[in-house]
């Protein structure tokens, strides 16, 4: 079952202007339900742009989207549970907070959906408890807060809406390498315990490694590959020649095993890399 489809995705930006420019070009893909995709690509290759349409907020130029197999625009009417069903966080979302307070800047999601105040209480609980912000917190103006607590603020609004598809678009742009992992690591335990699908547009190859089990990448309005991450990032060169540069770990295992090393050519961290060598330390071991 797909999460998601798109079929010959195409948007121009100022269409029949001097100012044209077609950000996505016939982009076909289908993401499996419960994937975890890094969403990779220079600036300005149109990642942004592509999932935006993912719940309807870009309509396109031409082709199609699918979210659970319907075509969100074959009846205006139902866009609305797309976009319920399909939440994406913006980049540098704490933009948008407006709540009197980080309880109902949380809230605003779920009662838009319509739910009773209970269920939208439970879920402000809930998501607040997932991104770390304490009881505290939710009483307190969302300007009250540090640059890294906001953003967790715009976070829990989207997961307060229950979406089956997550979309962080470059979630820890600007947050200190300590705020970047803290949420990171909150949005994989997410993952983990909810089973949805989670996209996730970064500029790190090492989250990608570190987080995703897909990789789709954009090169120039292109999609240049959708696969596992092993598939991906076994192909470093083609990736470094459009400025992506996989994890250094990752080029040191991918050329030892080229020249024939008995080790896993899909190592992306450091900590799978002292597991891996390790492994085969003790192996070598039992042979004495
Ligand atoms: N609102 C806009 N109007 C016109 N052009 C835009 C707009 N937003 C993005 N673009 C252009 O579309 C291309 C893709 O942008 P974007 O989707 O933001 O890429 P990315 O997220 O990969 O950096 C870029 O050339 C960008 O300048
Ligand atoms: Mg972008």
């Amino acid at each position: 079952m797909n999460a998601i489809e798109t079929q010959e995705l195409t948007y121009t930006y100022s269409k029949g202007t001097p100012f044209e420019k077609t950000a996505v070009d016939r982009v076909t893909l289908a993401i499996e339900k419960g994937s975890y995709v890094g969403v990779i690509g220079h600036t300005g290759s149109g990642k942004s742009t592509l999932i935006q349409h993912f719940n309807g907020l870009l309509q396109p130029t031409s082709g199609k989207v699918l979210v659970g197999g319907q075509d969100i625009w074959a009846d205006k009417s139902k866009l609305r549970q797309f976009r319920f069903q399909v939440g994406l966080v913006f980049q540098y979302p704490e933009y948008q907070l407006f709540g009197e307070t980080v309880y109902s800047d949380i809230a605003f999601g779920p009662g838009n959906m319509g739910l009773n105040p209970d269920e939208i209480n439970q879920r402000v609980h809930q998501s607040a408890r997932f991104v770390g912000l304490t009881e505290d917190q939710l009483q307190k103006s969302p300007f009250e807060l540090s640059g890294g607590q906001k953003r967790r603020v715009a976070i829990a609004g989207v997961l307060a809406m229950d979406p089956e598809v997550l979309i962080l678009d470059e979630p820890t742009a600007g947050l200190d390498p300590k705020g970047r992992d803290q949420i990171l690591g909150e949005i994989r335990e997410y993952h983990e315990e909810k089973k949805n699908t989670i996209l996730l547009v970064s500029h790190s190859m090492e989250d990608i490694a570190r987080y995703a089990n897909r990789a789709l990448v954009m090169n120039h309005s292109h999609l240049f590959a959708y696969d596992t991450v092993e598939g991906i990032f076994s192909r470093a060169e083609e990736l470094s020649a459009m400025g992506l540069a996989i994890p250094q770990v990752s080029r040191v295992f991918l050329e030892l095993s080229r020249r024939g090393a008995p080790v896993s050519p899909n190592v992306y961290t450091v900590d799978q890399a002292v597991r891996e060598l390790l492994g085969k330390l003790e192996k070598g071991g039992d042979k004495k």
